[in-house]
């Protein structure tokens, strides 16, 4: 695409333009913030895969064991021979596939509809997970709620939707439960959810886990201003910058910001102006909002849902909480 041509021929907005207009509201805001949904490009889908994978990050190694545990249980919830499995985030399918095959071991038809804003997410979902006959799958590139506005029309089918990875995390304790009531609102009576929930622990694991050894959790955060640079003319200098990850009791999250390591001026050629920074000066970038068993049972409650199971793992880092909606109760 031409760099002056962000509006897309049918006048809808491009998603580089929302991506400049999220960048501008950003570093405008104070103290200044940039939405952690811009980390999943190309290089940041390859560094987030590196990070699952390290030893310091428990939190993907743990709930894949939970899923590989309790993939042949989660079936027992649906009685009919054919659902519509809809995912949101997917990311690289990774964990996914094990409750894909779940419902496969059980001789049930999967119709699998990964929803994630990455188009390099969904490519390398492609890789892991394969259709077969009794496996359809249809990916949407898309926000969560468009993607699943888009599937409302779509199928009569029940419907158990994955939000897995603890992407709940990243929305604070008043965003969460408007996110769960649009998402209630859009499912039947007795559709399921599925949503993996980090749970509170000592916090030296918790630092860890976002300030691994390799420092690849730095590398993905500053890949994000790396992304400025390259796909809206930013010139930030990376090495200006250092990575912070510490965990917040008050607000019960994990925090993490880039911060400036000097005075600079940086320039973003597509919003056509500087943003200063001082010294010291941070850049939020992310929260992870981690659980009680207590918070768990309350956000369900609240946001009109019935909790069936808490699958967790034997050291209770994490569970994935499956919920059915409750309507006209
Ligand atoms: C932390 S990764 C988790 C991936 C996967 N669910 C897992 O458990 O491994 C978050 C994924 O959600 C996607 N994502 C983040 N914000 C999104 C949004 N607002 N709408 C759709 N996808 C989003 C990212 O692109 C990324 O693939």
């Amino acid at each position: 695409m031409e760099n002056s041509k962000l509006i897309n021929e049918d006048g809808k907005i491009s998603h580089k333009e929302q991506f400049a207009i999220d960048v501008l509201t950003g570093l405008c805001s104070s103290p200044k913030q940039l939405p952690s949904k811009y980390f999943y490009d190309d290089i940041g889908s390859d560094i987030f895969q590196k990070i699952t994978n390290h030893d310091d990050y428990y939190l993907t190694r743990t709930e894949f064991e939970i899923l590989s545990k309790f993939k042949n249980d989660i079936p027992d919830y649906v009685e009919e021979d054919e659902i519509d499995i809809i995912e949101l985030g997917a990311g690289d399918g990774h964990k996914s596939q094990l409750i894909l095959q779940g419902f496969l071991n059980k001789g049930k038809r999967v119709n699998y509809y990964p929803i994630d804003i990455s188009s390099e997410a969904m490519d390398q979902l492609k890789k892991t997970i394969t259709p077969h006959e009794n496996l359809m799958i249809n990916g949407i590139v898309a926000e969560y709620l468009m993607g699943l506005r888009f599937l409302r029309k779509k199928s009569k089918n029940k419907q158990i939707v994955l939000f897995l990875g603890s992407n709940i995390g990243n929305f604070d304790r008043v965003q969460n439960q408007a996110f769960l009531r649009q998402l209630w609102n859009s499912l039947n009576t007795d559709d399921l959810v599925l949503i993996g929930f980090d749970l509170k622990k000592s916090v030296p694991i918790l630092t860890t886990a976002y300030n691994d050894s390799a420092g690849l959790t730095r590398d993905f955060n500053l890949n994000l201003l790396h992304r400025i640079n390259t796909e809206l003319g930013g010139n930030f200098d990376l090495n200006k910058f250092d990575h912070f990850g510490c965990y917040n009791p008050v607000l019960g999250a994990m925090q993490s910001y880039l911060i400036s390591n000097e005075p600079q001026k940086v320039y973003i050629g597509e919003i056509q102006r500087s943003f200063l920074f001082d010294a010291s000066e941070p850049i939020h970038l992310e929260h992870s909002f981690k659980y009680l068993r207590s918070d768990i049972s309350y956000l369900c409650e609240q946001t009109g849902f019935s909790l069936e199971n808490n699958f967790a793992d034997d050291n209770e880092y994490f569970i994935d909480s499956l919920w059915k909606v409750a309507k006209g109760v």
